[in-house]
Parts: structure tokens; sequence; C-alpha cells
């Protein structure tokens, strides 16, 4: 890749950048603002504020075809085998579309009867219990449309093993009232099985064994095993292999976010994601804005050399939603070999991370302006709130622009230098007219092509997650030994050795 023309042309067209202020490229051109954008279904991405040219972006462009994108989308649309570590599709865009594969139509059916039946009956409380894929997206996104939400039915999220989650999740709730949704792709995660057997127990300790099946629903692509643990054939909902856990949210696994707004909200959501699909299939390079979320990423990531990004929605009902792009972005980008198995030609996946704003800017924002890392941002915002105080949107929108326009242009010199803001510190803004259903989909599947689009440039694979595996086989030795199942292993290193023996002198 890195010894590509189109590679080298980039390096070599970045220098020309050196030395080069971002004020000097907003004055060189009086319309850069309006011309660094584009634009699909109401949702503006503005990368003017980036250290690029439109020279960057046809050279980009050009990276983009000498790696092969089109047909790499072209290969993820049609099913075919894209996680080729795992020898099979990542078909999540099967899942949105208005004529989906018969096998998802009929899910979704018997979800929409299951979700109308727990929304209108006696139910007080919905546990979802997953994890990483199985909790984020559906976690995010029922806090993201809590506007849209039943009223009188309580939707909460268990996910850690820690038991204080499990104290802090169902505390003050009627079991007699109380729904768990357990989800769960494989039905192996030990978190999930923990808490869903301490659900079940919970349960049945107070309305009695027999009654605690019907107190329960799955989602998985194992379903035998979830029946193993008691739960109905009935209220098992299917997922199928071919669709990755952090790519799931349009899925089953959907299912306690399409209990708290409805069916039709959720479908609304599912119609937001296919018109992105169907953006980033058709739309030439420079006016696809997954493509040039992702390309300027490439930009930022390996040309400039920044090794992280902040994502910051000035949105609090998007406040999950740093945590749901740390999983979808370092748990696909996280790689050091190419999808061959040979070592990474380049840097791949930056470190995300961020909260909402304002509140980062009490926090970690002094780094953004001052530190003597560069930290691109990602900049999302809404033009209308979901709430009647008009002075508050005003003000979280004007510290949203305010914020960006600081990190770029700085302030003229200071005579003191703690007071000094260089500014030339890129960012995007994202902007919408509203959060809604439909535009929390098309959010979700634009952030899904950006690391789609990074992938192919970076020729990894973002669909497998390998790197998980060894600390999971270690906890369960370690777990042996801490409950006294098994005897210490001699091999073990003396930190980790002596850590156990001090944890079991303490237990
Ligand atoms: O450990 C990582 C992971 O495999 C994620 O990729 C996945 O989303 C999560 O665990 C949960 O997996 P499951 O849905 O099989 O419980």
């Amino acid at each position: 890749m890195h010894d590509t023309g189109e590679w080298q042309a980039l390096s070599a067209h970045r220098e020309t950048l050196d030395g080069v202020h971002l004020r000097d490229l907003f004055n060189g051109d009086r319309h850069r603002g309006e011309r660094l954008v584009a634009e699909t279904d109401g949702w503006l991405l503005d990368y003017s504020k980036n250290r690029l040219t439109a020279e960057t972006v046809e050279l980009l462009a050009a990276l983009a075809d000498q790696a092969g994108l089109r047909l790499r989308i072209e290969a993820m649309f049609d099913g075919e085998p894209v996680n080729t570590t795992e020898n099979r599709p990542a078909w999540h865009v099967a899942l949105r579309r208005p004529n989906p594969p018969p096998e998802v139509r009929a899910e979704f059916d018997r979800m929409a009867e299951f979700a109308a039946k727990v929304r209108s009956g006696h139910w007080q409380t919905v546990v979802n219990i997953g994890i990483g894929g199985s909790d984020l997206g559906p976690a995010m996104a029922t806090a993201a449309l809590a506007t849209h939400a039943h009223p009188e039915l309580d939707v909460r999220f268990l996910s850690n093993v820690d038991g204080a989650h499990f104290r802090e999740i169902t505390r003050g709730l009627d079991p007699a009232l109380t729904l768990f949704v357990v989800v769960s792709k494989t039905f192996t995660t030990t978190e999930t099985s923990t808490n869903a057997r301490t659900a079940r127990a919970w349960i049945a300790d107070a309305v009695g064994d027999e009654q605690a099946a019907s107190h329960f629903a799955a989602v998985t692509a194992s379903p035998n095993k979830a029946q193993d643990l008691g739960i109905d054939a009935d209220a098992v909902f299917a997922m199928w292999d071919w669709v990755g856990g952090r790519y799931s949210l349009a899925s089953a696994v959907g299912l306690s976010l399409m209990i708290a707004v409805g069916p039709d909200a959720f479908a609304e959501m599912l119609a937001g994601m296919h018109h992105i699909d169907e953006h980033y299939r058709t739309a030439p390079w420079a006016e696809n804005l997954p493509a040039l979320l992702g390309l300027v990423g490439i930009w930022n990531r390996n040309f400039w050399g920044w090794p992280t990004y902040a994502v910051l929605p000035y949105s609090q009902e998007l406040a999950l939603f740093p945590a749901y792009i740390q999983q979808l972005d370092m748990e696909s980008s996280g790689k050091s070999v190419q999808a061959d198995g040979t070592p990474a030609a380049t840097a791949t996946g930056p470190v995300a991370w961020g909260q909402p704003g304002t509140n980062g800017q009490h926090a970690f924002h002094q780094l953004l302006h001052q530190g003597t890392d560069i930290v691109p941002v990602e900049f999302i915002g809404f033009c209308r709130p979901n709430h009647g105080l008009a002075e508050h949107h005003d003000l979280l929108m004007a510290n949203l622009l305010a914020q960006a326009e600081a990190l770029a242009f700085g302030a003229p010199e200071a005579g003191n230098p703690h007071r000094q803001f260089s500014g030339n510190r890129p960012s995007t803004v994202l902007l919408a007219d509203r959060l809604t259903p439909r535009t929390l989909g098309q959010l979700v599947a634009l952030y899904e092509h950006k690391v789609f689009t990074q992938a192919t440039v970076w020729d990894i694979n973002p669909f497998d997650q390998w790197g998980v595996e060894l600390g999971k086989t270690l906890a369960t030795d370690i777990a042996a030994e801490l409950t006294g199942a098994a005897h210490p292993n001699p091999a073990r290193d003396s930190s980790t050795q002596s850590l156990i023996n001090r944890y079991l002198e303490h237990r």
C-alpha cells in the first residue's frame, strides 16, 4: 500500500502542507467552508477545518480507487465472505433493506409482535443482558431515542460481570414485573451467562421456578443454548453468523430498543441506515459522507501521524455514542496484520475516545487546545432539539461551533505563552436537523462505513476480533484458581502469581 504511486503522491502532497496554517487555507479561499462539505438527506459533513485542500481529496479518492473500495463495497453488499478469517459474509446491510432476505423479514415480524405484546402487557421493566455488540448498540440507541420511548416501560441494560452492576440495575425492581432479554450471538460469553443465571435465580426466588421461564426472552445465533437455559423457543429470536456483534443493531439484537421505542420507530431507524447504505454504494467519493469521513481519517492517521481522535456529540441523548464508536472502530481496526496475514504496512486503527459536549470542555479540552499532541475531533450536532428549552440548545450549539473555531484558528499571539492558542488543530463537523430514529440510523451506518473505508485502504479484516480471545482464555484459567477448582499454574509469571496469592489471602 505505502509503496503505491497513490500513497507516495499523498506523502509528497502532505509535505507541501508543512507550515501551512488552517488560517492560511481559509484566507486563501473565501468559500472553503462552503466547498469542503458534503451532504445527504439533511446530514452535512463539513471537513473544511482539516489540514487538507481540494487536491488532497482528489488524491485520497485515487487511493480509495487503487484500494478497490468500490469492488469491496459491492462484495460486502452482495453477501460475499468479506470476513475472510472466519470465511463468512458481513452482511449487516441486508438487515435494513426494504426487501430483506425472507428469514430477516420473518424475524422482524416476530420481534414486532413480541415488542407490541410487551409494550401493552403488564411488564414494568425490561432488562437487556448482553455485552459488547449485544449491549452497546441497543443501550446507546435507547438513550438516544428516549423521547420516543414508551412512557411507562423502563428499559435498562446490564452488561458487566461485576455484581455491583446487577445490584444497581435491579435496585428497586419488582421481579414479578421484570422481563429479561438475554442477548448473546454465541451464548457462551461468560459475563452474559453469569448475569443470566443470577437473573434467573433472582426471578425464581420471587415467582417460583415454574413461572421463571416466562420472564425471559433471548436473542442468539445459537438457539439451542438459549433453550438449555430454560428459555421458551417462542421467545428466542434469531440472528445469523453473517451479522457481526458490533454491526448487529438492526438485527434482533435491537429487540430491547424495539420494545422501548416501538416497531415503527425501529423501522424508521432501519430506513435511515438503508439511506446511507445506498449513498455509500453509489455516491462519488468526493460527495460520499462515510467515504470522506474514512479518507480524512486515513489522512490524519497515516499522513499526519496522529494516533487518536475524539468523537464529541453535542447531544446528551448521544452520551453513549463515543463508547459505541470505541467498539465499532477499535474492535474493527485494531489489527496488526493485513488480510493475507502479513504485517500491516502502515499504522492502522487510531484510538477513538470522547464524551458528550459541553461536559468535555470542562475536562479534557484543555489538552485539545494546548496539549503537545494533536487530536482530530469529530463534532456531532443537531439544529433542533428534542425538548422545548431553546436557550439551552442555542448555548449547546454555540459551544460546538466555538470549539471547532478555536481549535482551527486559535487566537492572536498573546504576550503570555500560557495563554497562547496556536490553533491549526483539525476538526470535522457532522450536522443534522434533529436527532430522530432516521438520523440516528444514518449516523450509525455512516460510522460503520467509515470503518469499512479505512479497513479497505489498510487491507485489514474489520470483521474479526481475535485480539479479545487470549484474555478470555486466561481469565477462565485464573477463575478456576480463584475459586479453588484448579491448582496454581507453576508456569505462571511471578507478578500474576503473587497478585493471585494476595487476592486469595484477602478474598
Ligand atoms: O469479546 C468481544 C465480543 O466477542 C464482541 O465482539 C461481541 O460483541 C461481544 O463479545 C459479545 O458477544 P456475544 O454476543 O456472543 O455474547
